[in-house]
C-alpha cells in the first residue's frame, strides 16, 4: 500500500481536509482514510469535499475568529497544548494567557510555539500593559475560553476578583466566556465549587464538562477530567458561529424522490434513470433551514440525510400510501419520478422463457400521488409544489401539469438526453407559480442540484413567511 504525503497536496485542499478532520474529531490521516475507503467503496464522504470547480476558495488569511485560551494551573493544561491545535484547525486564531499555576505545567515557549503568537504571563508586563494589555487581551477577541479552569480560577471569577492577569481579563470580559473546568472530583463536589459554578452559569458563563474518569491522582475516579480538545473546540465554535437563520423552523415539509420500482416478478421490475439528488438536495436544504422533514423515496444509491425522517419504498402505491400517513404538512415537494405505469398481471413466480414467445405484460396506470394530494379536501398542505421532468416544450407542458395536477408550483426541467440531467448533479429549472389563473414562471441559471434546493426553499421560506 502507498504512502500518501499529505504535505505534497496543495494548500487550500491541506486547509479544507483539516477542517474537515477537526469536524469530525479524526487527526487529518484518519480523515484521508475515511475519505479514500468511502471513495473506494464508490460511495460520496460524507460532508465530502466539493468538486474543486464547485469548491470556494479557501481565503486562508479569512480567520473565522479569535480566541483568548486563558491556560489555568492544572495537569489538564497539556491538554490546552493540544487544545491550541485543535481551535487553530477551524480556523481561529488563539492567544494564549498562562497563570502562574499554569507555568508549572506547561511553558510559555510550547503555547507560543503552538499559536504563533506571543503569550501573556503578567498583568504588570510593562511591554504589555503600557496600552491596557489585560483589557484588550479581554476585549480584542471574539471568545474567551479558560482550559483548565480549576477550582481557584472560577472562586475568583465568581467573587469578581481580579489579582492577576487572567481574572484580570476575565473581569473585564465583554466576550462570552467558555469553562472547561478540570479538578480533582473532591474539589470539582465540594459544595463552595458547587456555589461557583451554579454563580457562573446563572452569570451567563457558559462551561463543557467535566467528564468522568480516571484522575492523575493514582487510583482516583471520578468526575473532574477536563473535557477532550476536540470537545472544546467544537464547543468553542458552536458558540462563534453566529446561529443560522431557520425561516422553515415550525413548518413540516414532505418530500417524495427517487424513482419506483414496479415488479414484473419476484425479480424484474420497471423503473427509471432517477438518483433521487434533486429530492434528496431538498430534504437536506428544507432541514437546514429548520423544518421538520419527511422524505419518502424510492430506492436510490445515497445516504440518507442527517436530521430527516426517511421513509424507503419501493412501489408507486406504496409511495403514495407513506405519503398519505405522512400527513398533515405545510409544504409537499414530489420530487420523485414516479412510474406512470405498472404490471397488472405481476408474477408471483419468475417468468420463464417459453416456445410461446414474450410474456404479454398488462400495464395498468399507477396512482398520481401529486394529483391526489393536490386534490384533497382537509388534509392538503397549503403549498404543493410537482416537478415536471420534460424533454420538449418544457414550458408549454408545466403549464398545463400544473392545471391538471392542481398544484401551487412546478419545478421544470429539461431532461432531453444532451442535458445529463437525469443522474447528472446539474439542474437548468424554471419555478411555475400559480396565482388564480396567472402562471408565473422565473428561470433560473444553470446550478448544482444543491443549489436548486436551496433556491427553492428560500422561495418557500419567502411564500410561506409572507402568508404568515
Ligand atoms: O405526469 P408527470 O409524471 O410528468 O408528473 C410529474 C410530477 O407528478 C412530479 O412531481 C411527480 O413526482 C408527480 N407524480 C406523482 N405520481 C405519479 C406520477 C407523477 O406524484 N404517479
Amino acid at each position: 500500500m502507498a504512502n500518501l504525503t499529505i504535505r505534497r497536496l496543495d494548500d487550500a485542499i491541506r486547509d479544507e481536509l483539516r477542517l474537515r478532520a477537526a469536524r469530525n474529531g479524526r487527526s487529518v490521516e484518519d480523515e484521508v482514510r475515511v475519505i479514500l475507503r468511502e471513495a473506494a467503496q464508490n460511495r460520496a464522504p460524507a460532508s465530502s469535499l466539493p468538486a474543486p470547480a464547485e469548491r470556494p476558495a479557501v481565503d486562508v488569511s479569512n480567520r473565522l475568529a479569535a480566541v483568548t485560551l486563558i491556560i489555568g494551573g492544572g495537569i489538564a493544561a497539556y491538554k490546552s497544548l493540544d487544545l491550541i491545535r485543535r481551535l487553530k484547525e477551524r480556523r481561529i486564531d488563539v492567544r494564549c494567557v498562562l497563570t502562574k499555576a499554569a507555568q508549572q505545567f506547561v511553558t510559555p515557549l510550547a503555547a507560543s510555539a503552538l499559536s504563533h503568537e506571543r503569550v501573556y504571563t503578567d498583568l504588570f508586563d510593562p511591554e504589555s500593559e503600557f496600552d491596557a494589555g489585560h483589557i484588550r487581551l479581554a476585549r480584542d477577541c471574539d471568545l474567551i475560553v479558560v482550559a483548565p479552569a480549576t477550582a481557584d480560577l472560577m472562586a475568583k471569577m465568581a467573587n469578581g476578583h481580579a489579582d492577576d492577569l487572567a481574572s484580570a481579563i476575565l473581569l473585564a470580559a465583554n466576550k462570552p466566556i467558555l469553562l472547561a473546568p478540570a479538578m480533582n472530583p473532591l474539589m470539582w463536589n465540594n459544595a463552595a465549587t458547587r456555589r461557583n459554578v451554579m454563580q457562573l452559569r446563572r452569570d451567563g458563563i457558559h462551561t463543557i464538562g467535566p467528564n468522568s474518569g480516571e484522575m492523575a491522582e493514582a487510583g482516583e475516579a471520578g468526575i473532574g477530567r477536563m473535557s477532550e480538545p476536540t470537545e472544546i473546540a467544537a464547543a468553542a465554535e458552536h458558540l462563534l458561529r453566529p446561529p443560522k437563520p431557520q425561516p422553515l423552523a415550525g413548518k413540516r415539509v414532505l418530500i417524495t424522490a427517487g424513482p419506483t420500482h414496479e415488479p414484473i416478478d419476484p425479480v424484474r421490475y420497471i423503473a427509471n434513470r432517477s438518483s433521487g439528488k434533486q429530492g434528496f438536495a431538498i430534504a437536506a436544504a428544507a432541514q437546514a433551514a429548520g423544518a421538520e422533514v419527511v422524505l419518502v423515496t424510492g430506492p436510490v444509491d445515497l445516504r440518507d440525510p442527517a436530521g430527516v425522517t426517511v421513509i424507503h419504498v419501493e412501489s408507486a402505491r406504496d409511495m403514495l400510501h407513506k405519503v398519505e400517513a405522512a400527513l398533515p404538512a405545510d409544504i409537499a415537494i414530489f420530487a420523485a419520478a414516479v412510474a406512470d405505469w405498472r404490471v397488472a398481471n405481476e408474477g408471483e413466480q419468475k417468468l420463464k422463457k417459453t416456445s410461446a414467445g414474450m410474456p404479454p405484460l398488462q400495464l395498468v396506470e399507477n396512482p398520481d400521488i401529486l394529483a391526489t394530494v393536490s386534490k384533497l379536501k382537509d388534509k392538503r398542505p397549503p403549498l404543493v409544489i410537482g416537478f415536471a421532468a420534460e424533454t420538449e416544450h418544457l414550458i408549454d407542458n408545466a403549464k398545463a401539469k400544473i392545471k391538471r395536477k392542481g398544484c401551487d408550483w412546478i419545478v421544470a426541467n429539461d431532461v432531453s438526453p444532451a442535458t445529463g440531467v437525469m443522474g447528472g448533479d446539474r439542474n437548468t429549472v424554471h419555478l411555475l407559480t400559480r396565482d388564480g389563473a396567472e402562471i408565473g414562471v422565473d428561470s433560473w441559471p444553470v446550478m448544482t442540484k444543491e443549489q436548486v434546493a436551496t433556491q427553492l426553499v428560500s422561495r418557500i421560506a419567502a411564500e410561506v413567511g409572507a402568508s404568515r
